[in-house]
């Protein structure tokens, strides 16, 4: 391979994992792999500039924005800091700082790394007025009403504090709190989430702020940007921030030189599992503030700073075989099972091998010694393969052509990371993957059925299609059983319809037919149609004929509702089986239409209403139920036909410049209250 395509493949490779990181908060690489990729990358772009490109990830932090927040500039650029594994890497590091500060005395203060996403939060006249995400380093999102939900976090400072202050640091969630959320998740059958860190940082880009205040959120500040006093070192600094109340954690060392740095990082190598939350390494800064000013930056890092990472625990075994597990979406997924081995005080036997392009990329291969890794995550990961312990002769592993369950060939749609299996009808994983989305929580809620006794009703011949439940009778039910397999404990249960389970079962399916529109068409499983889409899609339309009969262009021009979604809207009524299967749905009495509420009044008749910022009267929820109540209708961003707005504290600059540009009239929570008096 040339140079030129090594590094244009590397760029490509690591900005498909910084985009899995920071937009989709869902990493298929280990933190070690991915810094080891972006080492080479730098240095095969230092030997060979020209064939640099211009966006390197190499010269970007990553990025984070999302659409639905105000996006805005920070005070200064948010970096992130250099990454070392070893002693080595250490000792350059201070060797580099002891040239650039030309022979004075410098000391270090270590701190603990934790593993969570970075917040900058702004004080004005003591109180919080802004919080904002790393984003892209320049610019971040608004997430000021999410944040303002987070106990540990003060709206007010204490003691003598500056007129401004920007502090920065890293708000995460407790393993405790994660297994909970976890455990409650569980027991309503609803995914898990994966790690800690990810749930943090998908739970403050929450739409919902009392959805966020729910979720225990904490934080640890670190960095005092804005102080007006640069001569405070930064140990200094810290307890400045504490004394505001600001929470700073306590595990911080002032250290005479490295070798002090390094006794902290053996230390805490061994305790972090102590801990109440996830820590991924130890920070290491430069003390004197005036001194780091002197130092500087490189294009991305501070000099004066240096991160040192732990490696995540990680177990070594042997991979047996592949095996490969079929979605309801006809999505094929490789599985690893391993040699049974402990990692983390559990035994692993599974892991993900997530498709086909990350078994190429690592080229394992059956029989291959493997290293799993665990970080936090549910289902354990290979990360590297010991190839130096392969037998001669091995072969690359070839991902399966057919479908495991129906033999089908498979099909790998253009763009697509996934191969799926087309026999969408005939395919029994996603004939009851179907089925069981049919009838979960969010869906149509039969929580008397379950994966097992779908597995007895499909198996039986009974159902094939959501619309047979509807056609479920005592009399061909009572007595069916099935002795049901757990395929991860080899465990044996039977499932048997006796008497009791064949009523709670006709009397679910009954009442799932006073299911809302939203909801059933949630049920449908249209692929990209998740339960917030389908309410959005049901709002619109009002009722599924008016969904049928839409083209692209009226799906595409609907708000939030992209080109994919349109698409897969469209690709789903085209297909005969879904359109019997809707009509069979119909006649046996299921809501495809909006449901009506009776108004409270018709004082915002059709008004378009922007609802932004933060209320002290009314939550955002209570605001937006009191439009539609009152015949108006909730939209998200402003534009020449919005009505007016209902504008909080803290409402994004932009969008109070959009509202000023465009005339918009901004009116607050009580004039808004007064104009619904007596309506
Ligand atoms: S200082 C310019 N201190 O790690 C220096 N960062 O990989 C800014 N982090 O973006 C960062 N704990 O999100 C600093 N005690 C700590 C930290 C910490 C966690 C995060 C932070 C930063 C990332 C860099």
């Amino acid at each position: 391979m040339s140079t030129q395509v090594k590094i244009q493949e590397l760029t490509a490779e690591l900005k498909q994992h910084n985009y899995n990181y920071y937009v989709l908060a869902n990493t298929t690489i280990s933190d070690q792999s991915f810094d080891m990729k972006m080492k080479e990358l730098e240095k095969l772009e230092m030997a060979f500039p020209q064939f640099a490109d211009a966006n390197s990830p190499t010269k970007q932090v990553g990025g984070d924005i999302t659409k639905n927040f105000n996006t805005v500039p920070h005070s200064t650029r948010m970096l992130s800091l250099g990454n070392t594994y070893n002693k080595e890497e250490l000792l350059d590091f201070d060797v580099r700082v002891a040239k650039l500060n030309g022979g004075n005395a410098y000391q270090y203060t270590a701190e603990l790394k934790f593993d969570g996403f970075a917040i900058a939060l702004r004080y004005k006249e003591g109180k919080l007025v802004q919080a904002i995400t790393r984003g892209d380093g320049t610019q971040g999102d608004d997430v000021t009403s999410n944040v303002k939900t987070v106990k540990s976090i003060p709206h007010q400072l204490k003691g003598d504090f500056p007129e401004s202050m920007e502090v920065r640091g890293e708000m995460f969630i407790h393993k405790a709190a994660f297994v909970k959320m976890n455990k409650d998740r569980a027991a309503k059958g609803e995914d898990l989430y994966k790690n800690p860190r990810n749930t943090a940082a998908g739970t403050i880009k929450l739409q919902d702020s009392s959805e966020v205040a729910k979720r225990p959120l904490d934080a640890f500040l670190y960095q005092l940007v804005e102080h007006g006093n640069e001569e405070l070192s930064h140990w200094d600094s810290l307890s400045q921030m504490r004394q505001y109340g600001l929470p700073v954690n306590d595990a911080t060392k002032l250290c005479d030189g490295i070798e002090d740095v390094w006794g902290f990082i053996e230390y805490w190598d061994k305790e972090r599992k102590n801990l109440s939350f996830e820590i991924d390494g130890v920070v290491i800064k430069v003390n004197s503030r005036l001194q780091q000013e002197e130092m500087g930056f490189t294009s991305k890092f501070p000099r004066w700073a240096m991160s040192y990472k732990f490696e995540t625990e990680q177990a070594e075994s042997k991979l047996l075989s592949i095996t490969y597990q079929v979605g309801r979406t006809g999505a094929v997924t490789p599985v690893a099972n391993l040699e049974p081995m402990q990692l983390l005080g559990t035994t692993v036997k599974r892991a993900s091998l997530h498709n086909a392009d990350f078994i190429a990329q690592l080229d394992v291969r059956v029989g291959d010694t493997v290293f799993v890794e665990k970080g936090g995550e549910i289902i354990p990961k290979i990360v590297k393969v010991d190839t130096s312990a392969r037998e001669a002769g091995s072969l690359p592993t070839l991902f399966t052509i057919t479908c495991p369950e129906c033999e089908t060939i498979l099909e790998r749609p253009e763009g697509d990371v996934v191969y799926r299996c087309p026999n969408v009808d005939g395919c029994p994983p996603q004939i009851k993957g179907r089925i069981e989305h049919f009838i979960s929580r969010k869906a149509m809620d039969v929580d008397s059925l379950g994966e097992g006794k779908i597995d007895v009703l499909y198996q039986s011949g009974l159902v094939k299609r959501a619309a047979d439940l509807y056609a479920l009778t005592q009399e061909n039910m009572l007595g069916l059983s099935k002795a049901i397999i757990n395929e991860e404990s080899g465990d044996e249960r039977v499932v048997s319809f006796k008497e009791k389970t064949v009523e709670n079962i006709l009397d679910g399916v009954q009442k799932s037919k006073s299911q809302p529109f939203e909801q059933v068409l949630f049920a449908l499983g249209v692929r990209f149609v998740g339960e917030t889409v389908a309410k959005k899609l049901a709002f619109h339309f009002k009722n599924i004929d008016a969904l049928m009969a839409a083209d692209f262009e009226e799906l595409n021009g609907v708000s939030e509702i992209g080109s994919v979604i349109a698409k897969s809207v469209i690709d789903y009524f085209e297909i005969e089986a879904n359109r019997v299967e809707i009509d069979l749905l119909k006649a046996e009495g299921l809501i495809f239409e909006v449901v009506e509420k009776e108004l409270s009044s018709n004082a915002l008749d059709g008004a378009k209403i922007v609802v932004s910022g933060v209320f002290t009267r009314f939550s955002r929820n209570e605001l937006k139920s009191l439009i539609e109540d009152n015949g108006g209708k909730n939209v998200s961003s402003i534009s020449k036909s919005t009505s007016f707005i209902i504008a909080g504290d803290s409402m994004g600059p932009a969008k109070k410049e959009k509202a000023e540009k465009l005339g918009v009239r901004m009116i607050t929570e009580d004039e808004f209250a007064i104009m619904l008096e007596g309506s």
